[in-house]
This record gives C-alpha cells, structure tokens and sequence, in this order.
C-alpha cells in the first residue's frame, strides 16, 4: 500500500517536471515514460532519442540521433509511417505486458508499437551503439531492439542479411523525401535467395545495383583499394543466419551508411577540426557505367576502362544476341554462345574467365566445403548448370553454381575485385582454347607445353613474376569521393597463413614443370591456389631469425601497401620451409620488355616516363611513407614487375631485411644485390642505406632511357659501362644520343634530357651527392635547372674484387640474366 501510494507520488512528480522542462532520462520503465520535451540519453551520451520534426515537415517523429554532434543527424525512426501532428502531445511507454508503445497523448491511440510481450516487467535503454533496447528487468533477455529493425541508416554493429529461421530480414529502406523518413522506393539489403550478394532495389523487384557476392574477403567486384584502418567487416553465411556487419576499429571515429532517397548508398565519416564540423563521404557505392545492374546482357561484360563498354565475355566463344542492336549500344540483349551447348554425356567442358565481378547469384547453388574439383564435377553432371566459382578466394574453398544465364558481369582491368569463374562451353570451343581448363586428361600436358615454352622463351631473367592485378591502381583511400571504394574484409587481419602442404600442392609439388626462376633468396613456382594463380617464393636459405620473429616481419611486410608495390598474398612457414606467396604476373618484369628488340617498342615515352615516375613513388614510401623504412638493396629491372596497364610494381622489397635478421644497421656481413646496380660503397664494403638505393635507381632510369642495360653495355670506343657513356655523352652536351634508338622521338625532349640528369644525379659516387627519393620525385614532376652531376660511380669499373662477392655472378644456371647475388661473408 505504502508502496504504491509512494509511486504515485513519484509519477506525479514525474509528470509534473516533464511538463515543464526538459528532462534527460536514462530509462523508461514501469515507472517512467518519455513525453514530448525528454530525452533518453545513451550512458556516454553519445546518442540520445526523442521526438523532432525534420526540416520543412508538419510532423513528428520519435527518432534516435546523435546528441554529441552539432549537425542533427538522425539515425532510426520508430513511426515513420504514423507521424504524429506537431499539435499532439505524445509519450513513449511500457504497455504492460512488456510493449514498448507510442501514442497520442491526447487520445490515447497506439501510433507504434514493439509488438512484444513478456511476463514480467520490462526496461528500455539507449545504449551507447545508438541500439534502444528493451530487456526484462534483469537485464537478461532481449526483448526488443531497434537495430533489429533499421531504417536508413546502417551504424556500426547493426546487421545486414537475414535470420534463416525466422524469416526476419534486416535491410536499409531509403526515406522518402528528407523530410519525409517513411520508407520510400529504394532498398539496400542482402539477397538470400541463392548464394548471398548485395543489391539495392528499387521498389519490390527492379534492381539497381547488385554489387557480390561475397567471396571470403570482399564483395565480388570491390576492390580492395580501400585499405583503410577505421573499419573491420565481417560476413556470417551458415544454416542459420546471413549477415553482415562492420565495427570500428577506434571508438573515436563517427561513421554511417546510410541510402538516401535516391538510392544512392554512402558511407560518411564525421570530421571535427578548426576548418569544418561535418560529414564527410567517404565511399559511395557503385555510380559508375558498369555499375547498372545488368547493362551488358547474359553474358556480356561491362568495361570501364573501355571505349565499348559492353563486350561478350570473350568475342571468339560469344557472340552479341543481335549484332544490329549491339551496335547501336543497346546491350541489353547480351551476348550468345558462339556455339550452342548440347549437353552430351560430359564431352563439354569449363573455359575459365579471369578477374570478373561475378554474375547474379540470384539462381544459384552453394556448398562452401566442396573444392573446386568436387564442384566442376557437380557442374558438369546438370546440364542446366552454366558455370562455377569458389565461394571463398582467400582459402580458394567452396562452390558457387549458377543454373541460368550469367547476368551482370564487370570485367575487373584496374583492381582485384575480381575473381575467376569458370564457364561452360561445347567441347568444339575447348579445342580451341588450349590454355584454359580442359578435361583432366589433357591439363598436365598443356601445363607442360605452356611452362616447357615459356622456359625456353622466357626464364632468363626474371626472378619473380606475379600476377598484374594492379591492386593499388586507383587513388587511395581518403583522397576524396572516389567510386567504387567499399567494405573489403577486414583488412588488418593477419597475413594469411597457408599450410605447407596447401601450398605444395598447388605448385605440384614444386615441380620443376612449375618453376618460374631463381633469385638469391630461393626459387620461385607458379602455382594455382584453388582458383587463383599464384607466384610462390621458396626460401632457401635458414635464416637466422627466429620463426616468429619472422612471421611478424613478414606480416609487416605485407602491410605495406602502395599502387607501386607487389603485393604479398600469404605465406607458410613449417620447420624450416618458409614461403612466400604473391600475385602472379603474367606480364612479367620490365627487363623482358626494355632489353627485348621486338618488345621494348611497347615501351613508348609516355610509359616510360609513368615507369620511371611509379617506381621512385614506389622507392619513396619504402624509405619513407611507410611505417618500416625499408631499403630494398636490390632494386634492378628484373624486380620491377608490370601489370596490364604497365604501371611498375616494385617486387621482392623487405625480403632482405626480413630475411637478413639483423641488418638494420648500416653495415651487413651478407651483400645482397645485383651487380650493375650496387652502389660501390655497399659492393666494396657493405654499407648501405636510402642512397644504395637511389644509386640502384639512378642505373634504372638510364636503362630506361636508353633501352641498355648497365653491365653488359659495349661501346666501340671505350670501356665504360652505361653509366659512365651516360655521364661522358651528359658532359659533352650530347645526350639526345643516348636515348633508345627503337622508339619514336619523344614529344618533350626535355623531359628526356631532364630524366638523363636525374638519373646521373643519383648515381653520383658519394652517398651524400645522391639527392633523396622525396627530391627525386620533385625533380621528376618540377621544372627548372637542376644541379650539374658529379662524376658517377664505378665509371669503368666492369670487374669487382671476386673474392667476397663470389661465384653467383657468372651467370651460373641456364641464362639467367642479372641474378641477385646472396653472399654471407665469413663470421
Ligand atoms: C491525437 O489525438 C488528438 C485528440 O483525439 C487528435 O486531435 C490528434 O489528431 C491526434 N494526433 C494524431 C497524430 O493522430
Ligand atoms: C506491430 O504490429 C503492427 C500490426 O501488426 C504492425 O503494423 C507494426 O509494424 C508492428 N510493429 C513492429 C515494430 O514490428
Ligand atoms: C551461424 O553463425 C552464428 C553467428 O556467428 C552463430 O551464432 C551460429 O551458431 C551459427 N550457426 C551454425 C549452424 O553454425
Ligand atoms: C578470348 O579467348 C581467346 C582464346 O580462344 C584468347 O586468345 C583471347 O585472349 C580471349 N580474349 C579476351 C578478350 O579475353
Ligand atoms: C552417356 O554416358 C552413359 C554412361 O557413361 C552411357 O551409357 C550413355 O550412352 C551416354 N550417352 C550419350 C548420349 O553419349
Ligand atoms: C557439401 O559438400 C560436402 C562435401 O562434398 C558434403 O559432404 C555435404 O553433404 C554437402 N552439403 C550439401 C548441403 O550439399
Ligand atoms: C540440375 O540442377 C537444377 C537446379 O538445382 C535441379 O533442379 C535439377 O534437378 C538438377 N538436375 C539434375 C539431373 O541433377
């Protein structure tokens, strides 16, 4: 009795301060209710709920925004669809048994309700996530959460995807107008139906922009260029549930995504200095050409690179639905195979397709512990079944199949968005495609005919070929509102680690069939992970390190991260087998196109000069930009490896360090280098630093000038080396001499000339005439005169002392061209 009088006392109490003020409340309950002038705060008061009426509107909505944040930004709504008039008086309460209810205060009527029920009594908070909970008293069970039904905003922790046993699905809803947050046409959710995949809709059924599905460590067609250290994303796809999340990795940054009215799907970040309080875009999901849904037709593939920006997946297997509409651009049609598949008995086969965003998932069909092996089988024995894929590239596990026509393509020329999926075609077309996956039967013999040929071509000199995928193609991260950049995995996560075995396999056993070349630290294989071509580095040598000491550099190591850099993949360390694992590069290294008559001529100036400008941006945030300060000590054309669009990735960088043990201080037992290319202070006595680098780079950009390589350069009447013909010709006024005599005369040839002296600055004898990278870089991009260049290092020098810097300089195996030298001085 006493009991209930008190709280009647109290809930006049309460009333009657509610109606005059303001109040800030940390709980509804039995007890308390939120009216009109309150506000429920969050405990850090980061996010606080109430009422508020967007700009412009007659109406009020209950909604949860940030309270600490001067722009009002709301985040949930509760009665989007059952404003309320701005006359009306309004209250937030627990209904008992356990509803959460909105209503006219006037009336009495339910605008909204949480539709819950419980024995007991029931609280509601606002936690500090931005999440009004309601729970049992205890605080035990969950009763109801607004991140369970999100409007248009996605904060961090809220879930995108689908509880497979209830049915319930969690997707974002557009507002209808900014004034308006009742649900309007667009829709950002995931699609369960087949293998999960993205799209926003507009509407029930018209897709606008399907972007997956998600392939282990992305959304199949993101790139991974936005490397970005706020965020970590997760995916869950099992019996139970799809879903999808992100998290902050700092507490301190603000970020949402949200869908606006128009269907557009941004991600913002709020920024705070002296200059601006606002929200920045940080990302935006798909608003390019290729990024229509379905712009191509069933198997068309959408080019963004490309003047046509519809093709058929490939021209000599597919050909356009109709010819006349594809011409006019209309695309819609698609492309047809050239030849029609008849399904008989397993006689057809898979053509593989590299580096594609991967088609509709809508109709497919997934098991996520099948191996690609297994799941070819399963493809070839449905005859409606027209492609497969992994469902995971980063383990290369899984299977993905797709049992209509592959709608919705994008190749991928600038990122590693993509991945490989492997199409069905008539045995007719297989013939012709003997490079590509053919029935078991023939494949170990094609793989021999490929690799015996490009032993016989090629080996010479590279060490390392990797895969071209560009990674760093586009503009970084932060560098404004570029496209296309959305949520990659996690991608702070560790280095992946692969077994041994995984690996073995992969390159057949490290098979001398497989073996791409050789260079100081072990040799190189290529091999193919499951789906995915790989270039495998094998340690040769013990290091001295310790094995986890080894794995942190290593994982270091592969957070460098630079559009000028080849990019690590993974990497296995058993007893005292190491690998390194890389991207494959089918276009190999830049020695194989400069020294090659026929192919140097690709190399015109303005590839050259995109060449000579990556590798010092390259060089530049090894010494510098990068947390390591890396000094790669065996920079030569060999490791310079080109992707599709020939820009210059730097390869084999940090292998000597992490290798090396202790060398970080400036003076090393062991020399590692190539002759040609090593400055005479680290070649005659084992010092190095930033400016054993410059002077490796300053041999490159001669090189590429004039198409000569250092070591081996002859002249009729004298003796130097391209170095000291460089700086002769350079003193004599001449150098327009020097340039590469199979290429067109340069448009700018100053620029030329300008390159020349650059690259003699930096092969200056004394370490301390060297200019740095930074400078270097300035020097490429500014104008005006610079410095008069010293006479160069090892002018003549042609022959080095042997005795420290030994044998591996003869050219020892097969006609291995500039091979790095691996020397341990006595001890
Ligand atoms: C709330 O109730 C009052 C009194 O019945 C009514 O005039 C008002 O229109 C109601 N408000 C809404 C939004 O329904
Ligand atoms: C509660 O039930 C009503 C009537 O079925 C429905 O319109 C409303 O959307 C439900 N509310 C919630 C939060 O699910
Ligand atoms: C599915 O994933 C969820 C979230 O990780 C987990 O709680 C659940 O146990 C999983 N279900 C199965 C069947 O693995
Ligand atoms: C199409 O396939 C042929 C082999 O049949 C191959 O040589 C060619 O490079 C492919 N074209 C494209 C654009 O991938
Ligand atoms: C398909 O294969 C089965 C068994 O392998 C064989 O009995 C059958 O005749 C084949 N059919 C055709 C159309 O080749
Ligand atoms: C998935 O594949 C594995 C391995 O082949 C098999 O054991 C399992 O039954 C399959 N699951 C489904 C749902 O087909
Ligand atoms: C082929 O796959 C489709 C789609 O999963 C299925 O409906 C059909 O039964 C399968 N056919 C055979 C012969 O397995």
């Amino acid at each position: 009795m006493e009991r209930s009088v008190a709280v009647l006392v109290l809930l006049l109490v309460s009333l009657h301060i509610h109606n005059i003020y303001t109040a800030e409340i940390d709980i509804i309950s039995d007890l308390q209710f939120l009216t009109e002038n309150d506000m429920l705060v969050s405990p850090d008061g980061t996010f606080e709920l109430g009422f508020f009426t967007p700009g412009g509107s007659e109406n009020r909505y209950l909604g949860i925004w940030y309270k600490k944040i001067s722009v009002k930004t709301v985040v949930w709504v509760a009665n989007g669809e059952a404003p309320l008039s701005v006359a009306s008086s309004a209250v937030l309460k627990i209904l008992h048994p356990g509803n959460l209810v909105l209503m006219n205060g006037t009336d009495g009527v339910i605008m909204w309700s949480s539709n819950t029920t419980l024995s007991g009594n029931a609280v509601a908070k606002l936690e500090d996530t931005g999440n009004l909970v309601m729970t049992d008293e205890d605080y035990k069970e969950i009763l109801w959460q607004s991140f369970d039904y999100p409007t248009d905003t996605l904060l961090p922790g809220m879930k995108l995807g689908k509880d497979l046993l209830t049915g319930r699905e969690w997707y974002l809803s557009s507002w209808t107008s900014s004034e308006d947050p009742a649900p309007g046409d667009f829709t950002f959710s995931i699609d369960t139906h087949g293998y999960p995949q993205n799209i926003i809709k507009q509407g029930a059924d018209m897709i606008k922009l399907r972007v997956g599905p998600w392939n282990g460590i992305r959304f199949s067609g993101v790139s991974s260029l936005n490397l970005n250290r706020l965020f970590t994303y997760n995916m869950v796809i099992n019996e139970t549930i799809v879903a999808y999340t992100y998290n902050l990795v700092s507490k301190s940054v603000v970020t949402r995504v949200t869908i606006d009215s128009s269907g557009d799907v941004q991600r913002w970040v709020w920024v705070e200095d002296a200059d601006a309080k606002k929200w920045q875009l940080h990302s935006t999901y798909g608003g390019g050409f290729c990024d229509s849904y379905n712009i191509c037709g069933a198997y068309g593939s959408c080019n963004t690179g490309n003047v046509q920006r519809c093709l058929c997946l490939n021209d000599t297997q597919f050909v356009p639905r109709s010819q006349e509409d594809w011409e006019a651009a209309d695309w819609s049609g698609g492309c047809v195979r050239r030849t029609q598949l008849s399904c008989t008995n397993g006689s057809e086969g898979f053509i593989r397709y590299f580096n594609v965003k991967l088609p509709d998932t809508h109709t497919s069909w997934f098991n996520t512990s099948m191996n690609l092996r297994e799941c070819e089988e399963t493809c070839l024995k449905n005859c409606t079944c027209m492609a497969y894929a992994n469902t995971n590239i980063k383990e290369g596990s899984g299977c993905l199949l797709w049992f209509n026509d592959l709608n919705d393509i994008t190749a991928i020329h600038d990122g590693d968005g993509g991945q490989d999926i492997f199409v069905r075609m008539a045995s007719s077309e297989l013939a012709a495609q003997p490079g590509y996956k053919n029935r078991k039967t023939s494949i170990m013999f094609i793989l021999l005919g490929v690799f015996l040929g490009v032993f016989v071509i090629g080996l010479s000199s590279t060490y390392f070929w990797y895969a071209l995928r560009n990674r760093h193609h586009a503009q970084p991260i932060g560098e404004g509102e570029s496209f296309h950049i959305w949520e990659s995995q996690n991608e702070d996560m560790e280095l992946p680690l692969f077994s041994f075995s995984t690996v073995a396999q992969s390159t057949n056993s490290f098979s001398p069939v497989n073996k791409l070349g050789e260079g100081g630290f072990g040799l190189v294989y290529k091999g193919v992970l499951e789906g995915r071509e790989i270039a495998v580095k094998r340690l040769s040598m013990t290091s001295r390190q310790g094995l986890d000491e080894f794995k942190n550099e290593v994982i270091c190591i592969s957070k460098l991260q630079h559009r000028n850099l080849v990019k690590l993949l993974g990497c296995s360390i058993e007893g005292d087998e190491k690998l390194l694992i890389y991207e494959y590069m089918p276009n190999r290294s830049l020695d194989m196109f400069l020294f090659d008559k026929a192919k140097s001529t690709i190399l015109d100036w303005v590839k050259r000069f995109h060449i000579i400008e990556g590798i010092a941006r390259g060089l530049l945030y090894l010494h510098q930009d990068s947390r390591l300060r890396i000094i790669h000590r065996d920079l030569k054309a060999d490791n310079i490896l080109l992707d599709l669009d020939m820009n210059p990735r730097i390869s084999d960088f940090g292998i000597a360090r992490s290798f090396g043990g202790n060398e970080t201080q400036a003076n090393t037992e062991r020399v590692v280098g190539t002759y040609g290319y090593m400055s005479p202070e680290y070649a005659l006595d084992g010092l190095f630093s930033t400016k054993s680098d410059v002077f490796s780079y300053g041999v490159l950009v001669l090189e590429i000038v004039t198409g000569k390589r250092n070591r081996v350069f002859m002249h009729t009447k004298h003796d130097d080396n391209l170095i000291g013909h460089a700086w002769r010709m350079h003193d004599e006024g001449r150098s327009m001499e020097l340039i590469d005599s199979t290429l067109d005369e340069p448009n700018d040839p100053c620029k030329v000339l300008r390159l020349i002296e650059v690259g003699l600055l930096c092969v200056q004898e004394s370490p301390e005439d060297r200019p740095d990278m930074s400078y270097v870089v300035r020097m490429l991009g500014g104008e005006g005169a610079l410095q008069k260049p010293k006479k160069p290092a090892f002018f003549t020098e042609r022959i080095l002392p042997s005795n420290d810097l030994s044998s591996s300089d003869t050219y020892p195996t097969s006609s291995t061209n500039g091979l790095t030298v691996t020397e341990v001085g006595a001890r």
